[in-house]
């Protein structure tokens, strides 16, 4: 039997509705409900204690809009929830980091991958754990060890925040945060960070083209498929899709920004307070 309950997803703020973007596409069934928490962001530059006291916050939230399934659809908040909430939830629980690696290690000639992200997720280590789970999966014919490159790039957050994503001073920091990896030749890169995305024309100019850039938004979207059970995937012809948005911050802003990571699908956006 079809379930009609909402997939939840949750990011400090905006970031995560590329993985919106492109769950509606590749699920195009599913209705969903995003919390983006703009009013306590960034997540990344924050105590792992406090990132997780938040995401645990969001998640109830979601549970009682009655989600059949929670996408941590935030690198910095699923680097240090995802194992606890795996643990405590009934529902799935999908994140962003997993997907990414993988989809990494299928596009690796060399085996030399770089991992971009917030300084939260990088000093996490939980890319590196991942790394290190994927070669271990002795069921996985492809488990060959990764040899991971991963550097904290602090300050491309805030431009993506700006709307600027191809200034010169962007490019100028990008050569220096990026330096490491092109030191180290890796040949696939992941985009580790929810707003990366929208930096990928500049960090592909200064990675060069023999670089795959690999964005876990799109990976995202496909394990969630995976979860969902073949009915599911069907799309109901006698109702429109229901997309709701909430958010901690400013509704007003968060309509209007909301557009350059999703598209025009954000229209209506309920307030939340905390307190
Ligand atoms: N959504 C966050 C991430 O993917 C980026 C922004 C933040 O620092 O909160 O890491």
């Amino acid at each position: 039997m079809r379930d009609d309950r909402p997939i939840g997803l949750f990011d400090s703020g905006l970031g995560g509705l590329t993985v919106v973007r492109a769950l509606l596409d590749l699920v195009p069934g599913a209705d969903v409900v995003y919390f983006g928490d703009t009013g306590r962001f960034p997540y990344g530059s924050k105590p792992p204690e406090e990132v997780l006291k938040y995401s645990l916050e969001i998640v109830d939230l979601l549970l009682e809009q009655n989600v059949r399934m929670v996408v941590v659809a935030c690198n910095s908040a699923a680097s240090v929830a995802l194992e606890q909430l795996r643990e405590q939830l009934d529902v799935p629980v999908v994140g962003v980091i997993g997907p990414g690696l993988r989809a990494a290690r299928r596009a690796t000639r060399t085996g030399r991958v770089g991992v971009i992200a917030t300084v939260g997720t990088i000093a996490s280590g939980a890319y590196q754990r991942a790394g290190a789970q994927l070669a271990a999966d002795a069921s996985d014919p492809a488990g060959a060890a990764l040899e991971l490159t991963c550097a904290a790039c602090p300050g491309f957050v805030e431009f993506v925040e700006q709307g600027d994503v191809d200034s010169d001073q962007v490019h100028v920091l990008a050569e220096r945060l990026l330096a490491p990896l092109k030191q180290a030749y890796v040949d696939t890169l992941v985009l580790g960070c929810t707003h990366y995305p929208l930096l990928a024309r500049t960090i592909a100019d200064v990675m060069g083209p023999d670089v795959v850039l690999v964005s876990s938004a799109e990976e995202t979207a496909f394990e969630v498929r995976a979860e969902l059970g073949e009915p599911d995937l069907d799309v109901p012809t006698d109702r429109p899709r229901q997309v709701k948005f909430m958010t901690s911050g400013d509704p007003t802003t968060f309509r209007e920004l909301g557009s350059r990571f999703l598209g025009p699908e954000v229209e209506h956006v309920e307030a939340w307070s905390w307190s």
